[in-house]
């Protein structure tokens, strides 16, 4: 069922009420089809290291990449919902295919700002004049990054290449192995042939292949890491609205989860590049 046909939660109005008295010790919420987005958390924790975070990834139902349209919006606004639902200040959409599908639906529902991946990553990728895109089947036949580049600049040329294999070679934790070195270089193959000179790694996962993509891509191309972006996003945001939190020195993060399935911890720490903990699983 498409999300504008559903009933409005009766949670909303409430967490409408509340979103009026924001206060900058509120969590940023954060949220990813699985833990991919922990390369955003970390990111985050990086550029603000005193702000709280409340994280959800649906472990139960990625990969998001492949889905259709109508359900990677039905459940991302699910996901919204919940994390509202938290007292967040402020929903970031970590995931480029829920970003590059569902953002409006986020938008419309939410009572507190929502940023999301793909502007970020169109915003500073801005400087390029041949643009190249790298993605998930979804995130690049939707088009986002393309349509979101033009809106910063209108002149670049914008190459997109879905990179389906990239995901599971991650998770895989083949960061630096013949096999990814081999994919990349295909898949890389018609974005080098138009000389770019920008890479939006437009996928949770790919930040954890930079070394490898620049090896590939050569050291003339920018790669821009949409979770950095991110993270420089949020904090210009949360500075502009005075909602940045100065304290305490020591934040919480939660993890909310809807499965954990094997090898959960090795690979969320690879991503998040430290222990993860305070781990909530959710039955949905
Ligand atoms: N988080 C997704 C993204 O950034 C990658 C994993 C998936 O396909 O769900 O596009």
């Amino acid at each position: 069922m498409p999300p504008s046909d559903q009933p409005p939660s009766p949670t909303l109005p409430r967490a409408r009420e509340r979103a009026q008295t924001l206060g900058p010790d509120r969590p940023i919420g954060v949220f990813d089809s699985g833990i991919g987005g922990l390369t955003v958390v970390r990111a985050l924790m990086e550029r603000l290291p005193y702000e709280n975070i409340v994280y959800f990834g649906d472990t139960a139902r990625v990969p998001y990449g492949v889905k259709s349209v109508e359900t990677i919006a039905h459940y991302t606004t699910q996901i919204a919902q919940f994390l509202l639902e938290k007292d967040v200040k402020l929903l970031v959409i970590a995931c480029n295919t829920m970003a590059a599908v569902a953002a409006q639906v986020v938008k419309d529902l939410s009572p507190v700002p929502v940023l999301d991946v793909i502007d970020a990553g169109a915003v500073s990728a801005r400087g390029g004049k041949r643009i190249g895109v790298i993605g998930t089947p979804t995130t690049i036949n939707s088009n986002a990054y393309a349509r979101a580049i033009h809106e910063y600049a209108p002149d670049s040329r914008i190459h997109s290449q879905a990179c389906a294999l990239f995901v599971p070679l991650v998770e895989e934790g083949w960061l630096d192995h013949e096999v990814t070195r081999l994919t990349a270089q295909e898949y890389l193959k018609p974005l080098l042939a138009e000389h770019i000179d920008t890479l939006v790694l437009g996928c949770t996962h790919y930040p954890l292949l930079k070394p490898l993509l620049r090896e590939v891509a050569g050291r003339d191309v920018a790669l821009v890491d949409s979770a950095e972006a991110m993270a420089e996003q949020v904090a210009r945001l949360l500075a502009e609205k005075g909602l940045a939190n100065t304290g305490p020195a020591q934040p919480r993060y939660d993890f909310y989860v809807t499965d954990v399935p094997l090898r959960f911890q090795t690979i969320g720490e690879r991503f998040l590049g430290r222990t993860l903990s305070n781990v909530h699983v959710v039955k949905w």
